[in-house]
């Protein structure tokens, strides 16, 4: 266990504000979060690329770290993972592309840890952690004792699970299970990676994938950025009817229900918000859904722009986006 106390919590977010965090505790493995026993419950961090730190935080932080790969099993079709929590996303990622296996390659470059993979079921470029994830092991605070959540339990939907919902606060996700495949997969349906074909290898599809990510999302390393900061608002036909009479090149996406996906970048963008600042917080110049730290950004600034951004939306096409990304102190 390592315990620091009085830092910046400009390491601990990948929007990099400097705000201060009073206590951060790092646990290394199950058994160090065993007989780990907080008098007041700790606030959850993974490696902060979804979680800004609007003010100064009290409550202690804790961060889970442990980061074994176990195979449970494996067979010619498939092979079963079973990964601790405080793995890296990406570097899991490469390392089933190298094995060949097949799942987790549109997934790829996506900042954080295993652990908050299944929180917000992390998705891109036509798949999402929920299409190959078997369970996760949750630790409970109350009871002390790790429950395995079957996928069905998970509650996953676009952006949410029960993690973020009935168990937020309660626990620590320690692990995910995983089944990947080992024939060829690939899920080609994005519109940046039409060159690719059905006999593409795992490789080329992952490579495919970061050369897109890289063309439009800032390097939280060298921007800070949290990926998108809004959900994609989903709704009704009726709302989604009215706004396409006035906008028929809009881009949507058809959801069950009779409900209607659209993309939050694009009515960011409509509103002429692309690329605009409010002091070192700006909306990123080629995507719109993101919003980037010029380097001294405040939270005031990022409220103001939180607040411009949903006011011009809901004005223009009277649909409210909501953050997808952690706010914590508000
Ligand atoms: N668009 C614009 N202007 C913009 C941004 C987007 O017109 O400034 C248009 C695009 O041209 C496209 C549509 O909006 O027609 C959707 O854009 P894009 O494909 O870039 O995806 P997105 O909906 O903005 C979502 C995820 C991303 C994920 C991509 C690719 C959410 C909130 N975001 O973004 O996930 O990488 O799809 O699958 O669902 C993240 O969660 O942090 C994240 C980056």
């Amino acid at each position: 266990m390592r315990l620091l106390q009085q830092l910046s919590a400009k390491s601990y977010s990948t929007f990099a504000l400097d705000t201060q965090l009073a206590e951060l505790v790092e646990l290394e493995s199950l058994v160090e979060l065993l007989a780990y026993q907080p008098d007041v419950t700790p606030l959850l961090l993974g490696e902060g690329s979804n979680s800004i730190f609007l003010t100064d935080q009290s409550q202690t932080v804790l961060r889970y770290l442990a980061k074994s790969r176990t195979v449970l099993s494996e067979d010619d079709q498939n092979v079963q993972l079973h990964i601790e929590a405080g793995d890296n996303w990406h570097q899991l990622v490469s390392w089933t592309v190298a094995q060949g296996w097949w799942g987790l390659e549109n997934l790829s470059l996506i900042p954080g840890s295993v652990g908050a993979a299944p929180v917000q079921n992390i998705g891109a470029y036509g798949a999402e952690l929920a299409d190959c994830c078997d369970y996760v092991d949750f630790f409970h605070w109350q009871s002390r004792e790790v429950q395995r959540l079957s996928k069905s339990d998970c509650g996953f939907a676009y952006r949410d699970s029960i993690f973020k919902t009935v168990l937020a606060g309660q626990g620590v996700i320690v692990a995910v299970g995983l089944t990947l495949k080992k024939q060829s997969q690939p899920k080609l349906g994005y519109k940046g990676l039409e060159h690719l074909n059905p006999q593409s290898s795992v490789t080329e599809v992952a490579q495919a994938v970061i050369a897109v990510r890289q063309s439009k999302l800032p390097d939280p390393a060298i921007l800070p950025n949290c990926g998108s900061f809004f959900k994609n608002p989903v709704i009704n036909h009726t709302v989604f009817d009215a706004i396409q009479h006035s906008y028929p090149a809009m881009p949507f996406y058809p959801q069950a229900d009779g409900l209607v996906k659209l993309a939050a970048g694009w009515l960011i963008e409509q509103v002429g918000l692309k690329g605009q600042r409010i002091g070192d917080v700006g909306c990123y110049e080629k995507q719109a859904l993101v919003l980037v730290n010029f380097g001294q950004g405040t939270a005031t600034e990022l409220l103001q722009m939180i607040a411009l951004i949903q006011q011009k939306v809901a004005a223009e096409f009277a649909v409210q986006l909501e953050p997808e990304v952690r706010l914590l102190g508000q």
